[in-house]
């Protein structure tokens, strides 16, 4: 998604524009630009593509001045050119304007604008948005004034940041339901997407809130909400090290990030853990009073966060005896819902920045929910506008296809699953202290599955070439297989389907052939014989089956060409553990395919448009 950077200080901002760029692209892009203001002009410079492409067309060229903007663009209004990348100018060249998210009226906007005179050479919302600020700076002479006056007309979500060729000491931004920091350095600002892009420089952010502007000059932050009234936002020290977003002595980040897993659980176990192995939920306080009065939990989220999502419900009736109901987001809003403040509503996000989990937040929250997240970003929207949070600690995840999240997601709500058992009196204390004592054992059980790495890169090579691959399971397994399915087609582009075991039979099991994979996850020990019977349909059309079973069962071997095993726990905790076998063999694939498996095609990390 769109990324943002905007610098004022007292040296050239190119390089910390496009070294900022660059610690953004994780969030995915497809072109990228530059615009510095410099004695009176503006220079913009653009590029599709990679931003090595932007530093070509820049070369050896010093743009000079101390104020610029920086823009990473996800294509959404217009195709991927260079007139169509970010900056833009307006139409004699004196303002130029970064965005990211959509406004949604921009063709009404376009219409009036165009009735003016005001000609247009892009197909973008954005180019619109520049014209409407240089229009009411024609009027009112300054950036700020004219970014008000300019952001009450559109409709939308979005962060604008605007600069002005007659004002060469500051930046002007803008942020409604999209994200924006402003960080604090000596004798210099930034203003941001997120914490990545700036943490070279300096560690203290500004969040900026829903409807605030920013003025940012190099010895000032100057923040006004709504209502033009100048604010103090929170002021807060980020903890990571520069170290956490780089991609150290691992090829890609994706094989970083699998491999940093013990490390984000351990981190995630030891801030929620009294010295007597209690659960104590840092940022959430719920009385069993509280926690009675909910009748039902809703779960929402996109992607991975729902398959964590997935074994959230299943763990939460199963020991909490609440009621939980999921959606994926993007659906959530079109459905008649049942909300009232009878109700908990859980959004899980990674980015905490995703449209569609932030709208149905807002939709849950207006009915009367009580709204609780489980978020890794820091100070995010859907972090900021919940009324609980419960932090993963699974440091930046940078690649776009998910895993320390979704790991340290499923822990999260292992936890506040037993947390709120423990509050409803539904567990038995010695069962309480197993599963503690269990999840404790994690991090060590995945460093054991991470040792058969060479197994699974030679399984991966094996079979690199095949043209569909399923994922099966039931009961538990079957939310992993999901999330198989899901790593393997984004990184590797193989068409992959997961489906729940016993629902092959019922039409699916018609695309068995010799030459098709088979991932069967066989981990639940109490319905392992059924499983075994629809693994065993399979192969008798001649499916190649890969099994992934608990180690010491000896009998899945006669059912599976290849097993995988996965250390001795509890059965509700395996998904902990079946998920990382499946990242490694998804990554492993996608490298034999030599695809670009940081950054696939038509994916962005931080999804920001409904
Ligand atoms: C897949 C992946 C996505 C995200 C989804 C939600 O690997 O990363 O499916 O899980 O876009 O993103 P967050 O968790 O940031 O809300």
């Amino acid at each position: 998604m769109c990324g943002i950077v905007g610098y004022v200080g007292l040296q050239s901002p190119q390089n910390f524009l496009i070294d900022g760029l660059e610690k953004l692209e994780y969030r995915g892009y497809d072109s990228a630009g530059v615009a510095v203001v410099n004695e009176g002009e503006i220079k913009i410079r653009k590029a599709v593509g990679p931003i090595v492409n932007l530093r070509k067309v820049i070369g050896d060229e010093d743009l000079g001045g101390r104020v610029g903007i920086g823009h990473t663009r996800w294509a959404t209004h217009g195709g991927v050119t260079v007139t169509n990348a970010h900056p833009h100018f307006n139409s004699d060249k004196t303002i130029a304007v970064v965005h990211n998210g959509t406004v949604e009226n921009y063709i009404e906007l376009k219409a009036k604008l165009q009735a003016e005179g005001v000609e247009f050479i892009s197909d973008t919302d954005t180019e619109v948005a520049c014209m409407l600020i240089a229009e009411h700076f024609k009027k009112l002479g300054d950036l700020k004034a004219a970014m008000d006056a300019a952001t009450k007309e559109m409709e939308g979500t979005f962060v604008l940041v605007a600069v002005a060729a007659d004002q060469p000491d500051k930046l002007v931004a803008y942020r409604r339901n999209a994200p924006l920091i402003a960080a604090k350095g000596k004798n210099f600002n930034f203003v941001a997407s997120d914490f990545s892009a700036i943490l070279k420089h300096t560690k203290d952010v500004f969040l900026i809130e829903n409807g605030d502007t920013v003025v940012l000059t190099k010895d000032a932050i100057e923040i006004f909400d709504e209502d033009d009234k100048p604010v103090k936002r929170e002021l807060m020290h980020i903890g990571w090290d520069v170290d956490a977003a780089d991609k150290g002595d691992y090829e890609h980040f994706m094989l970083k990030e699998i491999h940093e897993q013990p490390k984000g659980i351990q981190e995630t176990l030891s801030r929620s853990l009294t010295e007597d192995d209690r659960i104590k939920l840092y940022g959430i306080d719920m009385t069993a009073e509280q926690l009675n009065s909910y009748n039902k939990i809703i779960i929402v989220a996109c992607g991975t966060a729902y398959h964590a999502g997935l074994v959230g419900q299943y763990f939460i009736e199963k020991i909490a005896g609440i009621p939980v109901q999921i959606d994926v987001a993007s659906e959530f809003r079109y459905r008649r819902q049942f909300i009232d403040e009878k109700t908990l509503f859980i959004a899980v996000s990674q980015s905490g920045e995703t449209a569609d989990t932030l709208e149905a937040l807002r939709e849950a929250k207006k009915q009367g929910a009580h709204i609780l997240s489980i978020v890794n970003v820091v100070g995010s929207s859907v972090a900021r506008e919940s009324d609980e949070v419960f932090y993963t600690w699974a440091g930046p995840e940078i690649s776009v296809a998910s895993t320390k999240a979704y790991t340290t997601q499923l822990l999260c709500l292992y936890m506040l699953a037993l947390y709120f058992a423990d509050l409803k009196g539904t567990i038995e204390p010695d069962d309480y202290a197993d599963y503690v004592a269990q999840l404790k054992r994690i991090p060590s059980q995945i460093e054991e599955i991470l040792k058969k790495e060479q197994d699974i890169e030679r399984l991966a090579y094996d079979y690199y070439d095949r043209d569909q691959v399923f994922f099966i399971g039931r009961g538990l397994d079957s939310s992993v297989a999901f999330e198989g399915s899901l790593k393997l087609k984004e990184v590797s582009y193989i068409p992959s389907f997961a489906i729940a075991a016993g629902e092959m039979k019922h039409g699916t099991i018609a695309l068995m052939e010799p030459r098709t994979i088979v991932i069967a996850l066989a981990t639940q020990d109490a319905i392992f014989d059924k499983t075994v019977s629809n693994i065993q349909e399979i192969k008798a059309r001649n499916a190649h089956i890969i099994s992934i079973a608990k180690e010491g069962n000896t009998s899945i071997v006669n059912h599976s060409n290849e097993v995988i095993y996965i250390p001795e726990c509890r059965d509700e905790l395996t998904p902990l553990l079946t998920v990382v076998p499946l990242q490694l063999y998804a990554y492993f694939v996608a490298k034999d395919r030599h695809c670009e498996i940081d950054k696939p095609r038509n994916l962005a990390k931080s999804v920001t448009v409904e």
